[in-house]
């Protein structure tokens, strides 16, 4: 079984062509969560909606506990990264991450950089050792999840690379950064443009990212079914993420 983690970060509840006013990027998640589920009824879906419920900042004290080692915390530091711990549990269970992240101000949301910054935490996601030669940084998530695919929507236009704006997208790098120094990489970009011009512009970027989630959605389904791991692989791999 195959499970998926579905996250959602735009600050707008409903779904676009569904919703008067609604999100693309809710409405392309949908999209690649319901397609996969057709095909695979029995899979899990966790669901995770930063946009609604954004992730706490990180404080002073989150820093103290996840600096102090394990053994050592206070109750107060184990329940100051709780939520954490949990964010990273649902990481660690997902096979596909399906990320839904829309751009403001060039960048992320807040709300989902405050996951990111859940996530990303020394010893637990990624580990820091000064006596390696090449890095000392080791990223401790590289077989989990296998696939992950960042579906934007922006106002404007030409932000994909190579375009005209390329050089002000700070969203698509800035995830595929994080999650490669946790060793998530080949990071799938789908995105909606022109949300503010509307018109025949947006309806034909709306048609071709509905067009590129479905194609990918078929292609990993295809890659599941052929690369289906025994349940031996599976427990290897969940022990590892947890040692
Ligand atoms: C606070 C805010 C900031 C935004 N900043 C940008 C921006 O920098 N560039 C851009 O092209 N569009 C920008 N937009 C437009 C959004 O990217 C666009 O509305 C997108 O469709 C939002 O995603 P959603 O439809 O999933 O809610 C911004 C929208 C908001 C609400």
């Amino acid at each position: 079984m195959t499970t998926v983690l579905h996250l959602d970060a735009s600050a707008r509840p409903g779904r676009a062509g569904t919703h008067a006013h609604g999100s693309h990027t809710r409405a392309l998640t949908h999209r690649f969560v319901e397609r996969w589920r057709a095909a695979r009824p029995g899979d899990t879906v966790i669901v995770r909606d930063v946009g609604q419920t954004p992730p706490a900042h990180v404080s002073s004290d989150w820093v103290a506990a996840a600096f102090t080692p394990r053994a050592d915390r206070t109750t107060a530091q184990r329940r100051r990264l709780a939520e954490s711990d949990a964010l990273i549990d649902e990481l660690r269970r997902a096979d596909v991450l399906v990320l839904g992240v829309p751009m403001y101000n060039f960048g992320p949301p807040a709300a989902f950089k405050a996951w990111i910054d859940q996530i990303v935490r020394i010893g637990e996601t990624f580990a820091y050792e000064p006596a390696r030669a090449d890095s000392p940084y080791v990223p401790l998530l590289a077989d989990r999840p296998r696939r992950t695919v960042l579906l934007s929507a922006r106002g404007g236009d030409g932000f994909d690379a190579g375009g005209e704006m390329a050089h002000m997208n700070h969203l698509d790098p800035a995830v595929a950064t994080a999650l490669g120094f946790l060793g998530i990489d080949g990071l799938a970009h789908i995105a909606v443009e022109h949300q503010e011009h509307g018109g025949e512009a947006l309806a034909k970027s709306v048609a071709q990212a509905q067009a590129r989630v479905d194609a990918l959605v078929d292609r990993w389904l295809h890659l599941e079914a052929s690369q289906a791991p025994s349940a031996g692989e599976h427990e290897d791999r969940a022990i590892a993420a947890c040692a």
